[in-house]
């Protein structure tokens, strides 16, 4: 069975990214068959996988056709993934910038990925499908959200994070996504660049009231997560230490949280 999640906050810079690439690396690592989606026009998540198609590519129809813009029209299919990692990737372009526009222009677009990956899940080639998405509400992660059985959302221990992930557990258990996605669960968040401060550990506290059970803190790590998207390397891959550590217990609590 495939099971697919999408890693969202409408928050930027909040380790979506950084989540759904470790995450993703530490399942493969295990044996797990992986297929990443990169939903994000910013690109952040092919990029620190080393994969960076509008500098590949001359022309930008050329790129637009190796992410899951086509599929999404209902031009074409999902491209062939790359391997990256042990890991298979459909990367993100800036061309996915323009998709927002179109999605408005034809609302059955929103669905477009959705029926691509019943597809995937029906070839049974993945274990897990991560998707990362850009930090909006709109129509691209809305798109991320209808295709998908779960989502995770990653929260920084202080206000904004809080805020962000709040609101989104809510949205979903309102019902945002019941007509067309009623399946859509919310999974314990993964508690990311947490540092060492009182106000942190507050918030912490916090977590956990609001959500009941977390899928593990990942710690502030100023030289490594800079380092893994600098070189294109994950964290479990990069380092061989507590940060690797820290990223292989998430993973195992997320195996746990999905059984
Ligand atoms: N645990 C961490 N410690 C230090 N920096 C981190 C950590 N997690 C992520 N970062 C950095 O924070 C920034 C935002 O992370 P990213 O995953 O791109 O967020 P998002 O996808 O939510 O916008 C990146 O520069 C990333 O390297
Ligand atoms: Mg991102």
């Amino acid at each position: 069975m495939t099971l697919i999640t999408t890693v969202h906050s409408y928050a930027g810079g909040v380790a979506k990214s950084a989540t759904a690439r470790d995450l993703s690396a530490a399942l493969a690592i295990q044996g797990y068959q992986v297929l990443l989606i990169d939903a994000d026009h910013q690109a952040d998540l092919s990029v620190s996988l080393g994969v960076d198609i509008d500098e590949e590519f001359v022309q930008a129809d050329d790129s637009f056709a190796h992410t899951i813009g086509p599929a999404v029209l209902g031009t074409g299919s999902l491209p062939t993934p790359r391997r990256v990692f042990e890991m298979a990737l459909i990367p993100s372009s800036i061309t996915l910038y323009n998709l927002e526009k179109e999605i408005k222009s034809d609302v059955s677009m929103v669905l477009g990925l959705r029926y691509a990956l019943d597809e995937v899940r029906a070839s049974g080639a993945y274990d897990f499908i991560f998707i990362d998405t850009n930090p909006t509400l709109g129509d691209m992660a809305t798109l991320a959200l209808l295709a998908a059985d779960q989502v995770l959302l990653p929260v920084p221990p202080n206000r904004k994070g809080l805020r962000a992930a709040t609101f989104i557990k809510s949205r979903v258990e309102k019902g945002h996504y019941q007509r067309l996605n009623p399946q859509l669960q919310v999974l314990p968040p993964v508690v990311t660049q947490t540092p060492n401060t009182t106000l942190a550990r507050n918030y912490l506290r916090e977590i956990d009231e609001v959500f009941g059970e977390t899928l593990g803190v990942i710690k502030q790590r100023p030289g490594l997560y800079p380092m893994a998207m600098e070189r294109g390397i994950p964290v479990p891959h990069l380092d061989q230490g507590e940060g690797r550590a820290e990223v292989m217990t998430v993973a195992q609590a997320f195996l746990k949280a999905v059984r």
